[in-house]
């Protein structure tokens, strides 16, 4: 097992250490920082240098990192990806008395979710709060990192139906138990004592239900892996690793890690905001290219969006495309799609399958089912803020927006390789 799937484990490890895009953004600074990565700050200037590595985060939850070659740049190399997965977000005043008996925790939905795999598992709760101090508001991040709270189901005696599909309310049903008793202030004591600040000191929160279920290799030869949140820290993280660990040779190499595509990317820190654009024409300016310059750049240019697309489903084949079915660990899946959801075009895909041939990383074809309209990602909302060349790739996993989502073990690897590939151009 050891060394086998060793990017997947690295993975997992980085996944059990991030329940919130919070954390993932910090963990990933924290390693670019020790790598030699030099800290940059939307609010001040940018003085740049070639050969030289940078990052840049924003609201704590988008990041992108990137290395200036040597020699003179032509343009740039982007691999994008996002932060964020589906989960319950925990509302203001969050305490609900039920019954005199138990407190529960008033949550809404952030993104997609599938509901019914986040019942009878344990869950803990992560985020970030604002407190006040003596040198003005400051951000903390939390974790209460334990079973904390749970969803329970409705036992089959009373709901004799439950097998035979349920519609459920988020506001009713899928509301955690907290805590017995009913006094009230509870949770936000225990928030602030994780926040090591006063009660009154506590401003306000972004905090998340996360699942607690460690990461498992299973199957016959231990060749499917499953983990929360591997849509999309599966292609964050391998794009992530390739920016930070990749010596670029003509282009300007960049991961950008955007927050909020599961729901619809509009946000200051989404990929429909300005921040790549902002940044590529703020290192453009930084290392004195001219408008010419930057435009010639800009067309020369190419970026590779990367999020999970669909695994076909064992039990529900007629769900994929007749022929364009990708499966766990065939590789890199190149989406298509006529209605442009994917960015991907014939010319953007052939670049990409020969750099993938002359590196020998397996790939395959990924289109919906043509009754069946499928999700969106980044890579078509991106280039409408900067628009360059794209193709929107990813691993194909089963589950998705599920809690514990199941993807190919050996397909972390082949991720890793196209980025590496790719961004060392
Ligand atoms: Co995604």
């Amino acid at each position: 097992m050891e060394g086998r799937y060793a990017t997947t484990e690295e993975l997992s490890a980085f996944i059990a250490k991030s329940p919130t895009p919070f954390h993932a953004v910090r963990n990933m600074a924290v390693e670019l920082e020790g790598k030699g990565f030099i800290r940059l700050d939307e609010r001040e200037a940018w003085k740049l240098e070639a050969g030289m590595p940078y990052f840049v985060t924003r609201n704590g939850s988008a990041l992108a990192a990137f290395r200036i070659p040597s020699s003179e740049a032509e343009g740039y190399s982007i691999v994008s990806a996002h932060t964020d997965s589906p989960a319950f977000k925990v509302k203001t005043d969050p305490e609900i008395v039920s019954s005199g008996l138990y407190a529960t925790l008033n949550t809404e939905i952030y993104g997609g979710l599938l509901m019914a795999p986040w019942f009878d598992r344990p869950l803990s709760i992560a985020g970030r709060v604002f407190v006040r101090t003596e040198n003005g508001i400051e951000e903390r991040l939390v974790d209460f990192d334990r079973d904390m709270v749970l969803i329970p189901s409705l036992a089959i005696h009373m709901n004799r139906k439950a097998n035979e599909g349920v519609c459920y309310s988020a506001q009713k049903e899928l509301l955690p138990l907290f805590a017995e008793g009913t006094e009230k202030g509870r949770f936000i004591e225990a928030l602030a004592s994780q926040a090591s600040c006063s009660v009154d000191s506590l401003l306000e929160y972004e905090l998340y239900l996360y699942p607690r279920t460690p990461h498992s290799f299973w199957g016959l030869g231990k060749e499917f892996f499953s983990a929360p949140k591997i849509d999309d820290l599966m292609c964050a993280y391998t794009a992530f690793r390739a920016a930070s660990d990749t010596i670029p040779s003509r282009f300007i190499s960049m991961a950008v890690l955007f927050d909020n595509e599961e729901t619809g990317s509009g946000t200051k820190q989404g990929a429909l905001s300005d921040l790549m654009c902002t940044i590529v024409s703020r290192i453009g300016t930084a290392m004195g290219y001219d408008e010419e310059r930057k435009a010639i750049m800009k067309a020369s240019s190419f970026m590779i969006s990367a999020d999970n697309c669909h695994a076909l489903h064992p039990n529900y084949p007629e769900k994929c495309d007749p022929t364009n079915r990708p499966r766990m660990n065939g590789g890199v899946a190149i989406k298509f799609s006529a209605s442009q959801r994917y960015a991907t075009d014939a010319e953007s895909a052939s670049y990409l399958r020969d750099l993938m041939d002359r590196n020998g990383i397996p790939y395959q074809h990924f289109a919906n089912h043509s009754d069946i309209p499928g999700g969106s990602t980044l890579g078509n909302l991106s280039a409408q803020k900067l628009s360059i060349p794209t193709v929107d790739i990813g691993a194909a996993q089963l589950a998705m927006h599920s809690p514990y989502e199941t993807a190919g073990a050996r397909d972390t690897e082949a991720l890793s390789r196209l980025f590496m590939a790719f961004l060392s151009r």
